[in-house]
Order: C-alpha cells, then structure tokens, then sequence
C-alpha cells in the first residue's frame, strides 16, 4: 500500500518541538521544554500530555499550525510570560485568565494560601470570613471561596488594570460566596471589622531599588504588584494594622514577603500586638510566609 503523504507544508511535530526547545534555551527562558511543549498544546487545544503523545506517534504539525506557533515562540523568545501568550494561569485546581494589568500567579502562593485554607477548615464558626487583600487575577480568593464552600469570601484589588482581571475570573468560576470590592486594602471593608477568621495577603514586597532578575517579572508584571517600598516593608506595615482591625480575636493573619524578609516582618507584627508569629518554609526551604495569630 501506498505510504501517505503529509500535508503541502506540513512540519514533523519532533522536529519543531526541538527546535524550539533550542530557540527558547538559548534565548533564556527557564524551563525550555515545558514552554516549547505548553506553547505547542495552545496552538492544537492540547494539553501537555497530549501534545507528549502526538510526538511519540510521530504526528506532523500542519503549515497554518506551524505558522501559528511561530509568531508564540519570537514573542516567548522576547521573554513575554508563557501565561501572557496562553492567556491563562494554572493555580491549585483552578484555570485563571491573566494578561498585560495583571500579576502572574505563582506555585509559591499556592502553598501559601494552604494556610489560609486550613485556618478555616480549623475553625468552628459555621460560615467563617475571609479577606484577599491584594487580589491580582483573583487567585488566593477563588481558591479559598471554592476549596472552602461554607467561608464568606472578599476579595479587595485596588488597580484599575488588575481589577476586571479579578472580575472575569470571579465571574467565570462562579463563586456565589466571593465578594469582590475595588478598593484600598488599607481602609476597604471597614463593614468587616472584627468578625473575619482570616485575612490573608500576597503583597507588592520587593525593595524598589531591587529590580527582579527575570524579565518575564519586570516588563510585565505590574509594577503596583511588585514594589513595596525602600525595604518592600510598606504595605505590609498596613496590612498588619488593617488585619488587626478586620480580625476577631484568634482570627490568623497569613503573609507572603520574600526569604529575607521573615525577621523583620517578625519585628513590626510584634509592634502591632500580633501573637503567635510563625515563619513557613516553601518546597527549596526558604521562608517565604507568616502566619500570627490576632
Ligand atoms: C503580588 S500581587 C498578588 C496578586 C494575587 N493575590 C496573587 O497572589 O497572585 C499584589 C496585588 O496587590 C494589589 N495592591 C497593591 N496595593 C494595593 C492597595 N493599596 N490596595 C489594594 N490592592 C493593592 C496589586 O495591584 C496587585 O494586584
């Protein structure tokens, strides 16, 4: 029988593949393969494993494909963030849309909204509170309201890039127990005060004179995101009075800041009467959250 021909123009997907890995490699970006795959799963409506299992059957990727994926991987080359091209954010089990105006999610909060998470699983009150402060593309607040289903959830976003971010993913999980206020974190839901079990926060932390390294971080990430001041401190230094105010006695406090910051976010809480004041260490063991209890 006659072996069939690929299509006029067609590409042997493997060899695209790798080439591409190659391009992104040498262009900087840190996980090569899982872009080079990722970028291939958008362009056919493939997840990664599917796209692994088109290459182990030797599939060829047709012309109009091949031309699609190459105008992702000269702007991915250009170090554009892979979830700026894809339009979305993987965050615990949910699929957030994000884009220019908007912080990224990172794995990191993923483990640091498990406190949060866990302090109202822990507690006994029947439709607990629990406030976002700082809220992005939505991420810490929607894992809450839909891991959580009996807490009462709000979230605050100030940016008026950031912000119908935060709307579209609300609206698109449909969390009916999600409050979402624009606002300033530091005197928004003043409705609030002393009845929430936990207030939770993925601050801008950076000192501004420490530009980030990556350039995925620093041309596209908000800079209302990332910046907190001389010692990246300032909206922290809020966040722990406002807390205080929003909290019930026992209510948790939980913060995410950079590895070196730890000892002194220990200091200013302590300034502030929190109690219990505890340091979390990610996955490579450095501190990277504080819990305190109010
Ligand atoms: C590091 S991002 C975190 C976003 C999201 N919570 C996450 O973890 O992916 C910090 C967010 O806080 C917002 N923000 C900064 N200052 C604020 C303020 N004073 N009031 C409300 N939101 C603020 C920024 O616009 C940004 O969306």
């Amino acid at each position: 029988m006659a072996e069939r021909m690929p299509p006029h123009g067609a590409r042997d997907l493997r060899a695209v593949r790798d080439e591409t890995v190659t391009r992104l490699a040498a262009a900087g970006v840190p996980d090569p393969e899982v872009d080079a795959e990722l970028l291939i799963g958008h362009v056919l409506a493939l997840s990664r494993g599917g796209v692994q299992a088109q290459l182990v059957m030797g599939a060829m990727l047709s012309e109009a494909d091949a031309a699609a994926l190459e105008s992702l991987v000269v702007r991915r080359a250009a170090r554009e963030p892979l979830q700026h091209l894809t339009g979305r954010a993987a965050f615990r089990s949910l699929d957030l849309a994000v884009g220019p105006g908007v912080f990224v999610p990172r794995p990191e909060t993923e483990q640091v909204v498990q406190f949060a998470i866990d302090a109202l699983h822990a507690t006994v009150e029947p439709e607990p509170i629990a406030v976002d402060l700082g809220s992005g593309s939505g991420a810490i607040a929607l894992a809450m309201a839909t891991e959580v289903p009996q807490a009462q959830v709000w979230a605050v976003e100030n940016s008026p890039e950031a912000f119908p971010w935060t709307r579209r993913n609300v609206d698109e999980v449909g969390a009916q127990n999600l409050e979402l206020v624009f606002g300033d974190l530091a005197i928004a839901l003043s409705e609030l005060d002393g009845r929430a079990a936990v207030v939770i926060s993925n601050p801008p932390y950076v000192p501004t004179g420490e530009v980030p390294r990556d350039a995925e971080v620093h041309l596209y990430d908000p800079e209302a995101a990332l910046y907190g001041g001389a010692d990246g401190l300032d909206v922290i230094r809020v966040i722990s009075r406002r807390a205080a105010e929003l909290l019930h006695p026992g209510g948790v406090l939980v913060l995410e800041h950079a590895e070196t910051q730890s000892a002194a976010i220990a200091a200013l809480l302590a300034a502030d009467g929190w109690r219990a004041i505890a340091h979390h260490r990610d996955f490579t063991m450095r501190d990277r959250a504080t819990t305190a209890l109010r």
